[in-house]
């Protein structure tokens, strides 16, 4: 649902050491994949962990709004209902993914090749952000599509009734592309390909094994290669979603940058395709352990314990960009803290996020007296002993802006505060409670 209530305001204060045990919310990527994978089974899939943040709450929406049941058993456990591949119904209403561009891209997909016609909306974040790099590779599938003017939302999809396979270069690793795709290649006959510049985050390549696809990945010259084989009958499966590893990043932060603070962070995907953050931290000499390494539910997950320690700057190198995109925001915050400058190389896409991650973190941190620097594709954060802070952030409708600047003020000399806190529901929805009792003051 669109965001609209009135805008929360909030500020954050210099904190005692943080202790305790942070249980951060299901998985984002995941919860989006399980909600939508299971609709498109043919019968119950049952889901434990769900992250019950706006963003998911819509694609469960949206999917009974196309037919399947989705109920809630208890916190974090659903059921699904699917209809099969290519089960699909027209919805009546128009579909609002309010703030969620995976939740949106990754639906157009999932109903781009079944004969139905739906309309997506989104709050004005969503709307503004470019959908033409999905909507490009759906149309090739066949599907007809109809857009606002420069490609953005509302856009109207009528999927395709003889749907033909697809090869796909993706111009920009992106697995929000990626999955649309692959979504879209299950009800067509024959092999549907991707090929990504850089490896993603594979979640849906990994669930869609699960529910028993046939689908390869391999490494070509040009990149990443994914092949999917069309028409499968999906085999529900219980979904076990392990903690995100992006919001995860934030308590994390926290206890890394407010001295004498000592967290356990338990049952966190340390998923390869997304642990940058946790590579370049340790890089900057963070003191981070990881004890009772796991699998559940086709992740591998640890416990992460933290220490506050002196940290050092480092430069993130360009390939590392899409295994930690939505920890730059973060990254940002504890490099302001770091001994020497922190370079973020190639991270143009943070510029069409839920707001311009880029500009939003420079401006926001130079108005709490930290030196930055930005060009199209790089930022600079120069760290330094004392951070001033007593600056306001305008987050912009971007929840990870929004948990960036209240964990900023938990560390500086001066109270840090934000326009909006509001669209921290999308992906934390404890996110204030959560850091509260690790002994955070945030209000
Ligand atoms: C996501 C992929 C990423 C990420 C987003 C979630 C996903 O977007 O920023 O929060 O679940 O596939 P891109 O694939 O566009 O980089």
């Amino acid at each position: 649902m669109s965001h609209s209530a009135d805008p929360r305001p909030m500020t954050a204060r210099r904190a005692a050491p943080l202790s305790g045990e942070a249980l951060v919310p299901g998985d984002k990527s995941i919860s989006h994949r399980a909600l939508i994978l299971g609709a498109m089974a043919v019968g119950e899939t049952r889901i434990t962990g769900l992250l019950e943040g706006q963003d998911v709450l819509d694609t469960a929406r949206a999917m009974q709004a196309f037919g399947a049941q989705v109920v809630q058993h208890g916190p974090g456990d659903w059921s699904v209902h699917g209809v099969g591949v290519g089960g699909f119904r027209s919805p009546e209403g128009v579909i609002d993914c309010g703030n969620s561009g995976t939740g949106v891209r990754l639906i157009m997909g999932a109903m781009a090749t079944t004969p139905v016609t739906a309309t997506f909306t989104g709050d004005a974040s969503l709307s503004r952000r470019p959908m033409a790099r999905v909507t490009d590779p759906l149309a090739q599938f066949g599907a007809r599509i109809t857009a606002r003017e420069g490609g953005r939302l509302p856009i109207t999809v009528q999927g395709a009734t003889d749907p033909v396979p697809v090869t796909y270069h993706t111009p920009v690793a992106s697995a929000q592309i990626k999955s649309a795709i692959l979504l879209a290649g299950l009800n067509v006959p024959g092999d549907t390909v991707v090929i990504e510049p850089e490896p993603t985050r594979d979640h849906s390549e990994r669930m869609l094994a699960g529910f028993g696809a046939q689908i390869r990945t391999e490494t070509v010259p040009e990149g990443h290669k994914v092949t999917l084989t069309g028409r499968p009958e999906l085999r529900p499966q219980p979904v076990a979603v392990p903690r995100d590893p992006s919001s995860a990043a934030f308590p994390v932060a926290a206890a890394l940058i407010v001295p004498g603070s000592n967290i356990r962070v338990p049952g966190v995907s340390r998923n390869p395709t997304r642990d940058g953050l946790y590579v370049t931290l340790r890089e900057m000499g963070a003191d981070i352990t990881y004890e009772n390494p796991r699998d559940e539910g086709g992740e591998p997950v640890a416990d992460l314990v933290v220490r506050h320690g002196p940290l050092t700057g480092v430069t993130v190198p360009a390939a590392r960009a899409a295994s930690m995109i939505d920890e730059f925001p973060i990254l940002s915050v504890i490099a302001a803290f770091a001994t020497g400058p922190t370079v973020m190389n190639g991270v143009a896409e943070l510029r069409v996020k839920e707001s311009d991650r880029i500009d939003a973190m420079a401006v926001g941190l130079r108005a709490n007296g930290v030196r930055v620097e930005d060009t199209p594709d790089s930022m600079t954060v120069h760290g330094q002993a004392g951070v001033p802070g007593g600056g306001h952030a305008v987050t912009h409708l971007d929840h990870r802006i929004a948990m960036s600047f209240l964990i900023l003020g938990l560390a500086t000399e001066r109270p840090v505060t934000i326009d909006d806190a509001g669209p921290i529901t999308t992906s934390f929805p404890d996110f204030v409670p959560l850091m509260t009792r690790l002994g955070a003051d945030v209000s």
